[in-house]
């Protein structure tokens, strides 16, 4: 990597800010529900500890509307952290200001403390130098580790790095950007790539990016309508999105181009209603061809014989990166194509790179999460990536 990384700091008595992606699903209670993100940067932070830094953890949590509001508050994450690190961690009542200094500065080495949600300031998004300033009053090197919000240009993981000695990415940044870094510049081919979720305008960039590597594309999902529609077939209440139709054509026709097959589903899981919400009035869910969809139905997921072609093209890949379910997989019947396709990556025997939300989760429900080589942490964050977008969390680090 073109970035200095955190092993290349002489972290030994300094004073360094680490900002993470805490930005971590709660339960009812208020305590962390799903502490993936708290867990992939242990190995920062426990390096960090190991060698002496004063640490201090920086991070965001929801969005709250830059004032301290306490449903925001990084209180649960610091505590699922004094858990896994075993060892306390204190949580400040700010990001900036006296106390915080005060806090920082009676840290000795190998010691650290949690600064409280960076947003609750306005200066956090809106990138003002004057609170990246303040944030750097506790810092002589800066250690950015979340890559989950390497996507956005806040005080925290950009402005900041102009008032620091020198800033690294830590290990998780560095595996994100390796993983997904290589599939992109130099993938093992075949290069599969599945794509899902609502929308292709969610996707455009990414399929542009990726119809210049990529041997396959699957899609998936209700995106799979908007380019059903555009060669014309009934796709009755199916979502289209109706001013994409031409860009759907035309990504359609480039693919062909160059000689990448975009491969959409041959058939779907339908009824007879515009949504779902689990109405007992609706028609009993069928498998039909996707040339098949009544126009009153609609469709909720890819149907077997998608599967079955998916999951053919998914065996032969080297290279798989998926983002977005095939189908509304909260719901059963409709989670089962996506499940079968979760199966079909582990099983595949390639390097598989799962991002957002969604698919990250549908690879932990069916329970095979184990079994992918790289589990992306950010979902915004990876799908910029892969759009070939730069990242600023990214580009404002010292080069090497
Ligand atoms: C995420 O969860 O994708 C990141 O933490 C970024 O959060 P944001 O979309 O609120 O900036």
């Amino acid at each position: 990597m073109a970035k200095l990384s955190i092993t290349e700091l002489d972290l030994e008595g300094k004073r360094v800010l680490m900002r993470v992606d805490f930005n971590v699903p709660l339960d009812e209670s208020g305590n962390v529900s799903d502490d993936t993100r708290i867990r992939a940067a242990l190995p920062s932070i426990q390096y960090a500890i190991d060698h002496g830094a004063r640490l201090a953890l920086a991070s965001h949590l929801g969005r709250p509307k830059a004032k301290p509001d306490a449903k925001y508050s990084l209180a649960p994450a610091a505590r699922r952290l004094s858990e896994l690190l075993g060892k306390e961690v204190a949580l400040a009542p700010d990001s900036i200001g006296p106390q915080v200094r005060a806090m920082a500065d009676a840290l000795g080495e190998g010691d650290l403390l949690m600064l409280e949600n960076v947003r609750f300031h306005a200066g956090e998004e809106a990138n003002d130098p004057e609170y990246a300033r303040q944030l750097s009053e506790i810092a002589d090197l800066y250690v950015n580790d979340a890559f989950g919000t390497a996507h956005r240009a806040h005080a925290s993981t950009e402005g900041i790095t102009r008032f620091v000695e020198k800033s690294a990415a830590g290990f998780l940044m560095e595996k994100e950007l390796r993983y997904l870094g290589r599939a992109l510049e130099n993938p093992e081919r075949p290069f599969v790539v599945i794509l899902g979720g609502a929308k292709v305008s969610d996707k455009i960039a990414v399929i542009e990016n990726l119809l210049k590597t990529a041997d396959a594309i699957l899609i998936g999902g209700a995106m799979a309508y908007t380019f059903l529609k555009s060669q014309g077939m009934e796709t009755g209440h199916s979502l289209v999105e109706g001013d994409k139709l031409d860009l759907a054509r035309d990504l359609l026709a480039r693919a062909k181009e160059r000689g990448v097959e975009l491969l959409l589903p041959a058939d779907n899981v339908v009824v007879d209603k515009a949504s779902w919400d689990g109405d007992p009035q609706a028609s009993a869910p069928r498998a039909c061809a996707v040339s098949d969809i009544k126009p009153e139905e609609s469709g909720f997921d890819i149907g077997p014989e998608a599967v079955r072609r998916f999951s053919e093209k998914i065996a032969s890949a080297k290279t798989i990166v998926w983002n977005g379910p095939m189908g509304l997989f909260e719901h059963e019947p409709f989670d089962r194509g996506t499940r079968a396709i979760a199966e079909a990556v582990a099983s595949s025997g390639a390097i598989t790179i799962i991002g957002g939300g969604d698919s990250v989760a549908a690879v932990a429900e069916a329970g095979v999460a184990d079994r992918i080589t790289h589990v992306s942490t950010g979902g915004g964050a990876s799908l910029e990536f892969l759009a070939g977008e730069t990242l600023p969390g990214v580009a404002a680090l010292t080069d090497k």
